[in-house]
């Protein structure tokens, strides 16, 4: 046995500077709780500059193959980010027998059961604690920790960047545009940020959370996906006065089929998610024995995600001392069958500016009425004069209402005469009707 693990690193970006930092800060401790020093031998990074800055030029190469060759290394660790090469990559690891960390959430959500197929093939190890939830230990909770329930609902904070945006821009008022520029400076964005921001970085986090909750495959084309760019400070001024704060959420419920989604959505200001801020993420577990749990922690950011990263790379150091590798493969072992969006239920907070005018508010009334939805209060926020016409801005929350009838009521709405624009429709959830 070699007194030495030996790594292979992908990408020394924001995380893989991370992972350097903390094998070298804590290498003694890492040592002693391994029981094998864990050294990184060569590095796959296409920017000089970032090998020079780290002192690891030496390890440096533009080659895969000298990292697939070696055979003094024994885990390949990604973070390059992106589907390829990274997925082509990681195949080919795992078909030479060699381990796998990865903390990117695209390859894993799309790719998990292929990935898994060839870790089976080799008895290999195949770890993605960081690819939900930047440093919280959440995908060996519901492997480990959990596994003796059945999940009912997953339900978090689980993309940092929209976080800190909305959070930004609710304490501060600065502009949307100004915080997603600061959160890419912090190193939490995606290299698109549009992945953030669009939904689908927390859309492929929460397919992966769910597949292991519920025992089935679910890839981020079974997710119900809606961004925060249509969110405005004027919806989240609106949803303070009314005791809401509005955060991106992602939510994976069983209840006779599974349901999957992520958007935005007015939480009320005493829920644990709502004291959810910045770049942290929380995700609340819901299990038939354990009950409710809740699991906190940064989101994203270079040494957070480095940690789980470095947790996957001990713990598989172990497996190799233990002769115990490839003990953890695929849990999918049931094709559930999936809610269809169209009969999800919810609160909605509607924005529309309407004509100011005796009977505008029965006709929006009438039309809710006709489809099932059924209004619990109207504001009326501001009136406002456009173009010589006075308008009325009117803020109305449904009682729980199902999917398609909002969406039929809505289609009908925007084609009134006395309607002038709907500004904004958001969710609302986590209330006694939630
Ligand atoms: P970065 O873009 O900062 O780092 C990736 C690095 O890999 C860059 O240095 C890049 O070089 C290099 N690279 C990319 N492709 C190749 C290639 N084909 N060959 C050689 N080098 C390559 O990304 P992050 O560190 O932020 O993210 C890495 C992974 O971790 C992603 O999957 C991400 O989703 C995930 N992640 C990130 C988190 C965060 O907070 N940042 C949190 C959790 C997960 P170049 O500079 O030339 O682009
Ligand atoms: N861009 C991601 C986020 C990184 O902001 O949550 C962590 O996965």
């Amino acid at each position: 046995m070699p007194e030495v693990i030996g790594i292979g690193l992908l990408g020394v970006g924001t995380v893989g500077s991370g992972v350097v930092k903390i094998l070298r800060d804590n290498a003694s401790q890492i040592a002693q709780r391994v029981g094998k020093r864990v050294e990184i031998k060569r590095i796959l990074e296409n920017n000089e500059s970032k090998l020079r800055s780290l002192g690891l030029t030496e390890q440096g190469t533009n080659r895969y193959e000298d990292l697939l060759e070696d055979p003094s290394i024994q885990i390949i660790v990604e973070l390059l980010g992106g589907i390829e090469p990274a997925r082509t990559y990681l195949l080919e690891a795992l078909g030479r027998g060699k381990h796998v960390v990865t903390a990117n959430k695209d390859v894993v959500a799309t790719y998990g059961k292929e990935l898994f197929a060839a870790a089976d093939a080799t008895k290999s190890d195949f770890y993605f604690e960081a690819s939900v939830g930047g440093g919280i230990p959440v995908i060996r909770v519901l492997k480990e920790s959990l596994a003796a329930n059945q999940i009912q609902a997953v339900i978090g904070i689980v993309n940092g960047t929209t976080n800190y945006i909305l959070t930004r821009m609710g304490e501060e008022g600065i502009e949307f545009d100004a915080a997603l520029c600061a959160a890419k400076d912090a190193g939490y964005a995606e290299a698109d940020p549009s992945a953030d921001i669009e939904g689908f970085d927390a859309a492929r986090k929460i397919a992966i959370l769910a597949s292991i909750a519920f025992n089935t495959r679910i890839t981020p084309n079974d997710v119900f996906i809606e961004g925060i760019t249509r969110i405005t400070p004027r919806d989240i001024s609106y949803a303070q006065e009314l005791g809401y704060v509005i955060k991106l959420l992602a939510i994976a419920r069983e209840q006779d089929e599974v349901e999957v989604r992520v958007h935005p959505a007015l939480v009320p200001e005493n829920h644990p998610l709502a004291a959810v801020q910045g770049v942290f993420n929380a995700i609340y577990v819901q299990g038939n024995a354990v009950g409710e749990t809740m699991f906190y922690g940064q989101g994203a950011g270079q040494m957070a995600t480095a940690s789980a990263v470095v947790g996957d790379v001990m713990e598989i150091a172990r497996n190799i001392e233990t002769g115990s590798t490839g003990r953890f493969s695929c849990t999918c072992f049931y094709t559930k069958k999936l809610r269809p969006w169209g009969q999800f239920h919810s609160k909605y907070y509607i924005r529309l500016v309407v004509k100011d005018q005796p009977g505008a508010l029965a006709s929006i009334a009438g039309v809710f009425g006709n489809n099932r939805v059924s209004l619990g209060s109207v504001i009326q926020k501001r009136t406002l004069n456009m173009a010589g016409i006075s308008m009325a801005e009117l803020v109305l929350i449904t009682h729980d209402v199902m999917e398609q009838d909002i969406q039929d009521a809505l289609t009908v709405i925007k084609g009134l005469s006395i309607v002038s624009s709907v500004e904004n429709v958001i969710r609302v959830e986590g209330g006694e009707q939630g």
